[in-house]
């Protein structure tokens, strides 16, 4: 922290958020595999999810969630020098959804690039920004996290099509006054996990082909168990480290924004950091798991509900494939 007084202070000056018209319910999906209700809601907490329609991609929703931050942010789109955009599923394997972006916003004067850090994506773009900007080489930086994760999604396969679905959250970057904006940021990643959330072809190393899609290859595999361990312990390990790089403890939390993927993990991961359920923000039962948008989604409903304060001390968390985690605290 010693070396961060020597940066001005960079924050997030406003939220917006999208997900989909169409939802799929856990009684759509009792009729596509062998599930329930009541074992999707007591095991994930998830009731609803939101889905694309066939002709829709990630920046379709990508778009609303933008011009709704820009506009709470009172910026146009040429205000913006840089679009980043958190992503596993990209509009197409090339070009970076953030250039997709970019024009069909009109931000003309603004570079762009995609992170690929799964469901942490959002926190590893907030973490790079906030430098970038520090640093003098942007000034008006929009951030997303989106993810059409239906589009991957093997609905043959119980263990993981009830815990996916779609949305788009964004928020603009910019300078902000002196001990506001971001605190700290932290982030890890374990490769030796990549196998665990994956999704096995359509890269270089098993290009699409008529035997990978046969194989239902071009989905998203992941071990449930394995990734659970291992998202209760860095939940905690990233939010401590996080405070703790910031000179901060758990009590001066006001706000908890996780990673939705499993009401059980976020119930696991607020009892070991003792933070009260009260200051967690929760709306996984309404959009399921829906990657890099999560956190955003959960920060723009957290702001929409009146639940952010100035001056409050937000903390948001994230973990994923790669395996990949984050955290990042900041002042209102
Ligand atoms: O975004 C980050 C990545 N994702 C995550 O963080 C997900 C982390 N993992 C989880 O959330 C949980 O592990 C799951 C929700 C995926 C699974 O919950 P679980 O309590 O760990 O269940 P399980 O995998 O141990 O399976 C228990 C049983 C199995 O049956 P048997 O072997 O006991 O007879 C499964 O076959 O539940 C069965 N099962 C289902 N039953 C009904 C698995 N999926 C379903 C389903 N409906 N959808």
């Amino acid at each position: 922290m010693a070396s961060r007084s020597a940066f001005p202070s960079v924050g997030l000056v406003s939220v917006g958020a999208y997900a989909p018209q169409k939802v799929l319910t856990n009684f759509d999906l009792e009729r596509i595999v062998d599930t329930s209700d009541e074992w999707i809601r007591t095991r994930s907490g998830i009731a609803t999810r939101h889905v694309l329609e066939e002709h829709e991609a990630t920046s379709d929703m990508i778009l609303p969630a933008a011009r709704l931050a820009l506009e709470r942010a009172e910026l146009s789109p040429q205000e913006l020098d840089l679009i980043v955009v958190a992503t596993v599923t990209p509009d197409f394997p090339l070009p970076a959804t953030s250039c997709i972006v970019q024009d069909r916003l009109g931000a003309t004067n603004a570079a762009a690039y995609d992170v690929n850090a799964a469901c942490s994506g959002f926190i590893y773009a907030l973490s790079a920004v906030q430098a970038q900007i520090a640093t003098g080489q942007f000034r008006n930086a929009l951030v997303v996290g989106a993810d059409g994760l239906s589009k991957v999604t093997d609905y043959t396969d119980r263990s993981t099509c009830v815990l996916l679905g779609d949305g788009a959250g964004a928020v603009v970057l910019r300078e902000v006054p002196e001990g506001r904006g971001f605190l700290s940021t932290y982030l890890g990643a374990d490769g030796s996990g990549a196998d665990l959330l994956c999704v096995p072809a359509g890269g270089t190393r098993k290009p699409a082909s008529h035997e990978t899609v046969d194989a239902r290859e071009h989905y998203i595999r992941m071990n449930g168990n394995e990734v659970f361990k291992f998202a209760v312990r860095v939940m905690e390990d990233a939010v401590r480290t996080a405070l703790r790089r910031a000179g901060l403890t758990t009590d001066d939390v006001a706000l908890v924004v996780p990673h939705q993927a499993n009401i059980r993990i976020i119930d696991g991961a607020a009892k070991r950091l003792g933070i009260p359920y009260d200051r967690w923000a929760n709306n996984i039962e309404d959009y399921g798991n829906t990657s890099a948008a999560s956190i955003p989604l959960a920060l723009n409903e957290a702001y929409e509900k009146g639940r952010v304060h100035e001056g409050d001390l937000v903390v948001m968390v994230g973990f994923g494939g790669g395996l990949t985690w984050g955290a990042a605290a900041l002042r209102w």
